[in-house]
């Protein structure tokens, strides 16, 4: 597809669910052919803006590794890397930080949301979305896919991009969203909230690593209602949508589809299908996490030639940006 950059970046804060492989992962492994150049960042300086374990966040990150290659992410096609081992990000957020404001980072929803949780908000959490951008514009990149939830923090990259330009002259392109049109996963005990690793129900989230077992114990579990058929509606029935939606994803078709393989079965036996459909596809991706798990000092060494390609590509950019602020 021409030129164009793409980066991403996901917290090691646990292996991902269905709806991070559906909602984001998927995507993340057919933009490899899609575009020239392509970066995935396992942001562990973003995960610190809540507290972590220090041999539990060391564990999460080799996890993450071990997913994201599992998945498919390709170290030939696309830099897989950790964030904190280039640090040049912390750097050019400093600088970035000086760009925009108080109120502006105020209002964006994410920090709304949390500090509202937590009374207490840091620092880092507060200026999160401005080292969101330095992730972004580090390595000029041109395209991030992101949720919806995600709009107004690539909306502050962008800003921040046009904002350097201006004082400094032309240095960034102002990154695209590439938005994915994928539906959300919601959870299973409560179909009217996404799927959430923060959610406290274990049989509320699908993990990428859970057994056959688990896997048919949670989607038995799965709330529905008392209409055995059947059908696609996420207003008035979002349970069983959200087994159509599972469905349809893991198998690669669309709802109507689904909804056809599932005639004439009530929603015991759908939720059988179900569970057949995404056992089988979950199941090479749980065996290669495994493997690749064993083997510690391997994801290390992918993660640290990641790690080095990221920096030369950072360390020039962070140069001229250091040059041009007067440094
Ligand atoms: P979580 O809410 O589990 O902490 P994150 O916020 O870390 O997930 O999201 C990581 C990526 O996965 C984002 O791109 C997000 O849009 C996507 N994602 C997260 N939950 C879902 C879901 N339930 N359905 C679809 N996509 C999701
Ligand atoms: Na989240």
């Amino acid at each position: 597809a021409g030129g164009g950059r793409v980066f991403s970046g996901i917290q090691p804060t646990g292996v991902p669910h269905l709806g991070n492989y559906l909602g984001a992962l998927e995507n993340w492994v057919s933009l490899q052919s899609q575009f020239p150049s392509v970066l995935y960042s396992i942001v562990d300086l973003h995960s610190i803006t809540q507290p972590q374990d220090p041999a539990l966040l060391r564990s999460n990150i080799l996890d993450m590794a071990a997913s994201l290659l599992a998945c498919g992410i390709d170290p030939e096609r696309a830099i897989l890397f950790q964030q904190s081992q280039v640090s040049e990000h912390a750097e050019l957020s400093w600088i970035l930080g000086c760009l925009t404001t108080m109120p502006r980072l105020r209002h964006l929803p994410q920090w709304k949301m949390k500090s509202k949780q937590k009374k207490d908000g840091s620092v880092g959490l507060f200026t999160y979305p401005v080292l969101q951008a330095a992730d972004i514009l580090l390595y000029k990149s041109t395209h991030v896919p992101v949720g919806e939830d995600q709009v107004q923090h690539l909306e502050l990259a962008q800003d921040l991009a046009r904002i350097f330009n201006n004082h400094y002259g032309d240095l960034f392109p102002e990154p695209a969203a590439l938005l994915s049109c994928t539906r959300k996963v919601k959870s299973l005990r409560d179909p009217s909230a996404k799927m959430s690793k923060s959610d406290p129900h274990t049989m509320a989230t699908i993990s990428i690593t859970d057994s056959p077992d688990d896997i048919a114990l949670k989607v038995r579990r799965a709330v529905t209602d008392f209409t055995s058929e059947v059908t696609f509606d996420p207003e008035a029935r979002p349970g069983v949508s959200n087994l159509v939606t599972i469905h349809a994803a893991m198998a690669r078709m669309g709802v109507e589809e689904a909804v056809a393989q599932a005639a004439g079965l009530d929603t015991g036996a759908y939720k059988r299908l179900v569970t057949e459909v995404v056992i089988q596809r979950m199941t090479p991706i749980r065996e290669e996490i495994q493997r690749l798990r064993a083997d510690p000092e391997h994801l290390e060494e992918v993660l640290s030639q990641g790690s080095c390609r990221a920096r030369e590509l950072a360390a020039p950019v962070l140069r001229e940006v250091r040059q041009r602020v007067g440094f």
